[in-house]
């Protein structure tokens, strides 16, 4: 059996187990074992490159510096990795996946850099490598900036006047120069770099303006790009584990991309081009009217102690809180009493695609209890408390009926149509979007001042009590 035999056949065992592995994560019971396994198919397709890969000349690379050097990369960017993993609180999650989204952007864009001048004069192999440099390097900065953003080091949205305007310029110039090079077979590192200068800016001038909550958008079409980007590698050196991989991301990544557009009830092209001719910056939203009821533990306690329905709307704050676990204690004790609870997930709650649903994962909450907004929403009518647990953009309802709010469109939770609703969070500061909330001032809200966790487990204390 020859060598690439071998290699082709490890190959093919990393692509099923990478399937396998994405297949796993659809469901939180098996996304463990699923990333596992797909770790497992990567180690062995980058071991068999490695020691078995030979070019068709019959070459080998395995020389004592190269393989000094990838061991020594290797080394580094496991223990980087493996550390950076273990400590990053759950809270972090998000920020982490836009850096390591971003360092597959860069891997792809250097090795653009890197084959160019060896593949000067074949105009198919010079297409490949300016695609991946182009897509590689915006996925690369926009993810930085998306880093940024969702770690709080950058402010939620900056637009320049005419940003898209600006942008659409800027694409169309870095587009441009990418074909310049592949036409006219130049070998000039000046046009390469310009390229990749220009594809590092239209990077960040596509994320920078994107508002608080068309993040989700964003974060998973950054995600596809570096899917895409690897492909093109897998292409450029025929590489078939290379190409199904960054295929799978690619797919995986634009099918989460127009779920979360969907979520979000916005066309993709506005959400990267903005709307065209569109004056006003988004808005704070209207101001808002009334007073606002607070409610103490023990009342809070005995509402939902005797009521038949409850239903749990867990948020960003509930991560922050770590409040997964007591919530879930909440939910048992309320079920002994005769309660029927259900936890309402919306598709974009928390800072990352799923979030809720990991989180409650983690305390074991029978899956089948968590129902999706549309599912959800016709149920809350008939809901004795809705139990807001540091969520706000996800209830706000200026999404439905202020069209000058920066989330107007975005379907929400229709918590407002139950009987009482008690808000669980520590201030009256605003969600991600930075809007304020009407909800806290209805009539039929309550809020329950303080960290998740705090007030959860007093709450529990309280209806043991009863
Ligand atoms: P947010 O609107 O961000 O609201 C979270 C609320 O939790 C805050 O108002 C905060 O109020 C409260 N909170 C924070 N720490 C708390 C604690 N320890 N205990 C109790 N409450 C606490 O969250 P959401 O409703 O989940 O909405 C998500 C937002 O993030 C959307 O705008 C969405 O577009 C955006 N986003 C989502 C994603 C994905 S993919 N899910 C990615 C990026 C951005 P206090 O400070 O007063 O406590």
């Amino acid at each position: 059996m020859t060598n690439q035999y071998i290699l082709d056949i490890i190959y093919l065992i990393a692509s099923v187990t990478f399937v396998l592995g994405l297949k796993m994560l659809s469901n939180p019971q098996t996304a463990r074992k699923g990333n596992l396994y797909a770790a497992f198919g990567m180690t062995l397709a980058i071991l068999g490159t490695i020691f078995i890969y030979e070019n068709p000349n019959g070459e080998t690379f395995r020389t004592s510096v190269n393989l000094g050097l990838i061991f020594g990369g290797l080394a580094i960017g496991t223990t980087i990795g493996w550390m950076t993993a273990k400590k990053v609180k759950m809270t972090a999650m998000p920020e982490l996946v836009s850096l390591f989204n971003g360092m597959g952007g860069a891997c792809a864009a250097l090795i653009s850099l890197l084959e160019f001048h060896h593949n000067v004069g074949h105009t198919d192999r010079i297409s490949i490598i300016m695609a991946g440099l182009i897509i590689g390097s915006v996925s690369f900065s926009g993810s930085m900036i998306a880093f940024m953003k969702l770690n709080g080091t950058l402010s939620k949205s900056i637009r320049l006047p005419n940003y898209n305007i600006i942008n659409l310029i800027l694409m169309i110039v870095t587009v441009g120069v990418a074909v310049f090079v592949v036409a006219s077979g130049t070998d000039s590192s000046m046009w390469l770099y310009g390229t990749f200068a220009l594809a590092l800016m239209y990077g960040i001038f596509f994320v920078v303006p994107i508002g608080g909550a068309d993040m989700p958008v964003v974060i998973s079409l950054l995600n596809s790009f570096t899917g895409l980007a690897a492909a093109f590698g897998g292409f450029l050196y025929n590489n078939q584990v290379m190409l199904t991989g960054g295929i799978l991301v690619g797919s995986a990544g634009t099918i989460l991309t127009l779920a979360m557009c969907k979520a979000m009830n916005r066309p993709l092209f506005n959400v990267i081009f903005g709307a065209f001719g569109e004056t006003a910056a988004a808005g704070a939203g209207a101001s808002t009217k009334g007073s606002i009821k607070d409610i103490t533990i023990s009342d809070a306690a005995v509402l939902l102690n005797y009521s038949k329905k409850v239903i749990i709307v867990p948020g960003y704050g509930l991560a922050v809180a770590q409040a997964q676990h007591i919530i879930h204690e909440l939910e048992l004790i309320l079920e002994e009493r005769g309660v029927q609870v259900k936890y309402a997930i919306h598709p974009v709650a928390g800072r990352m695609p799923g979030h809720m649903n990991v989180l409650l994962a983690e305390s074991n909450v029978d899956y089948g209890k968590l129902s999706e907004m549309e599912e959800i929403n016709p149920e809350f009518a008939s809901t004795d408390v809705v139990l807001v647990v540091g969520a706000n953009d996800v209830v706000n309802p200026a999404a439905k009926n202020d069209p000058s709010s920066p989330i107007y469109g975005m379907p929400i939770l229709d918590v407002e149509a139950a009987q009482h609703i008690i808000i669980n969070k520590r201030s009256m500061n605003a969600g991600y979007a930075g809007i304020e909330n009407q909800l806290f001032y209805d009539p039929k809200t309550s809020m329950l001042f303080g960290d998740a966790k705090d007030a959860l487990t007093k709450l529990v204390n309280e209806i043991k009590t009863l």
